[in-house]
């Protein structure tokens, strides 16, 4: 075995080695220098315009339109001809296909679509790659499947389409939310008026060709970039049948407000402030790995990220030590990198929010633990961190950070672990970490959470219903009840 020798005697595996750069090639994708609004199935200028940057680099990537009113009064009433002119009494089986067609573009172009949204959201690429894409994908499919089954789905309640849908989506999945909005919208027989988030506009923009390749009818699905005020815009339309909005519960309250009493329906999935309970019965590699993807997921910009640590007081010590290990191993860095665990956080406004609570957690008093790691000097960048020694009414307790930051608290009993998991203003998910099929089962009972993960986390599937209790909204996304939201059963 010749190739076993080697000279000098050196050691076979290396004491300290590091992963060489596996950049993910950009050149599959092609950006346009500037992008206009995508109204009624035609590109249109918007007078004012606004720079996408890349998070990692702060490179600018292209211009964008910031649509005002009337661009968003335009792309209504594309919307609304396109509902009278034929959508909506398309039989389901013609819509049917069109969504197996957008979905298979989807499959298609994963690549490009992954690189891009990596490229102007700042994820990893395999997060893109291996979780945004082939969900995006499985959302069209899995609404395909139902737009012609609509009254079985509802057997005698007469299930019809509602009319425009107006929908605004954030920044952290942004072609992962456009397809969980567009997907049920257009299966129920609705068009839609869509509004990414201002910094993540370029994967939406891309969606306008697949639309385009799919040969759906203009009008159907329409565009507008821009920010809160294109929101709002689309928000304050009479012409708007139904509201959907994924964002901050500060955002969601506020359009709740205005459409009180309009008889717009409403439905709103909003922040959170999740427990993840790990009892000292469970697998505890497992759950460190459950609790990493938890947090650090997507740079922990997950609405439903397991930012609150509840660990039973006689694993505590073992569980934080491993944990700590387990982080010093997480590659921060280029998202592009097909190595890179945590990539840039999403705006400088989302970098400023982050470091604003951390510090707030310092100066109350929690013992803060970053492992060493070097960040690059360009782009907005936060180490993965995890605060012990946190009292529940600490900020960093209560409020949703949004970044890669943990706080853990301890319990003892599993009363004591419901009380404090739902001593929250919010209530949209919850992991529970136990070998016992019995306590996950008395454990989800009693969790004021819309979705309960038990022995896993962070996993998601377009056949089941999410959405939250309390602040974190109200009405569900996936499966049968997805489908809901978008219609209507009078007679
Ligand atoms: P945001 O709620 O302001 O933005 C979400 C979407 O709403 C974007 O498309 C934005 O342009 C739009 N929007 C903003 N103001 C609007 C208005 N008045 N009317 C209609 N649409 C409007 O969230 P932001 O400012 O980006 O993030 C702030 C915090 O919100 C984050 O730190 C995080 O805690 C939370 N958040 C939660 C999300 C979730 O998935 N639940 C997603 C994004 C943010
Ligand atoms: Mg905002």
């Amino acid at each position: 075995m010749a190739e076993l020798d080697r000279p000098g005697g050196s050691p076979a595996v290396p004491d300290d080695w590091t992963y060489a750069p596996a950049p993910e090639s950009r050149d599959i994708v092609r950006l346009r220098e500037r992008y206009g609004l995508f109204v009624g199935g035609e590109w249109i200028e918007a007078k004012e315009t606004y720079e996408t940057i890349s998070p990692a680099s702060e490179e600018p990537l292209a211009v964008i339109g910031q649509a005002s009113a009337a661009d968003v009064d335009s792309a209504v009433t594309a919307a609304r001809s396109a509902f009278a002119n034929g959508w909506s009494s398309l039989p389901g089986s013609e819509r049917a296909k069109y969504l197996f067609r957008i979905a298979r573009i989807l499959q298609e172009r994963a690549r490009e679509f992954a690189v891009l949204e990596s490229m102007n959201g700042g994820k990893p690429i395999k997060e893109s790659r291996d979780v945004d894409l082939p969900l995006a994908a499985a959302h069209f499919f899995y609404y395909a499947g139902w737009a012609d089954k609509l009254e079985y789905a509802f057997p005698n309640r007469r299930p019809r389409p509602i009319g425009v849908a107006g929908q605004i989506i954030p920044w952290n999945f942004p072609l992962l939310m456009l397809a969980w909005k567009i997907a049920p919208a257009l299966a129920c027989g609705n068009t839609v008026v869509l509004k990414p988030a201002e910094t993540t506009p370029l994967t939406a923009l891309l969606f306008c060709d697949v639309l385009r390749q799919a040969e759906l009818p203009a009008g159907v699905v329409n565009i507008v970039t821009g920010d809160g005020r294109t929101g709002a815009a689309l928000v304050e339309h009479e012409g708007v049948d139904k509201i959907a909005f994924t964002g901050s519960t500060e955002v969601g309250k506020a359009i709740q407000r205005r459409l009180a009493g309009t008889g717009t329906k409403l439905t709103l999935e909003l922040g959170g402030k999740a427990a993840n309970i790990v009892f000292d019965d469970c697998a505890l590699d497992q759950a460190v790995e459950g609790i990493v993807n938890g947090i650090y997921f997507n740079q922990g910009h997950v609405c439903c990220a397991g930012s609150r640590l509840l660990a039973q007081e006689s694993i505590y010590e073992p569980l934080v030590d491993k944990l700590k290990r387990r982080l010093e191993t997480l590659r921060v860095g280029d998202p592009l990198d097909k190595n890179t665990d945590v990539g840039a956080i999403n705006s400088a406004m989302q970098l400023e929010r982050i470091r604003e609570l951390v510090e707030s957690g310092r100066e109350e008093g929690a013992e803060i633990y970053q492992p060493p790691c070097r960040l690059p000097e360009k782009g907005y960048w936060f180490a993965p961190t995890v605060f012990t020694n946190v009292a529940q009414s600490y900020r960093i307790a209560q409020e949703e950070i949004f970044g890669p930051v943990l706080s853990v608290l301890t319990f003892r009993t599993p009363e004591e672990a419901i009380e404090k998991a739902n001593n929250t203003p919010y209530g949209l998910s919850a992991g529970v970490w136990t070998e016992k099929g019995s306590r996950i089962l008395w454990m989800a009972q009693r969790l004021r959470a819309g979705v309960v993960w038990a022995n896993t986390f962070n996993r998601f599937d377009p056949s089941s219903p999410f959405g939250g209790y309390k602040e974190s909204g109200f009405g569900r996304e996936g499966g049968l009840h997805g489908l809901e939201p978008y219609l209507r059963f009078d007679e």
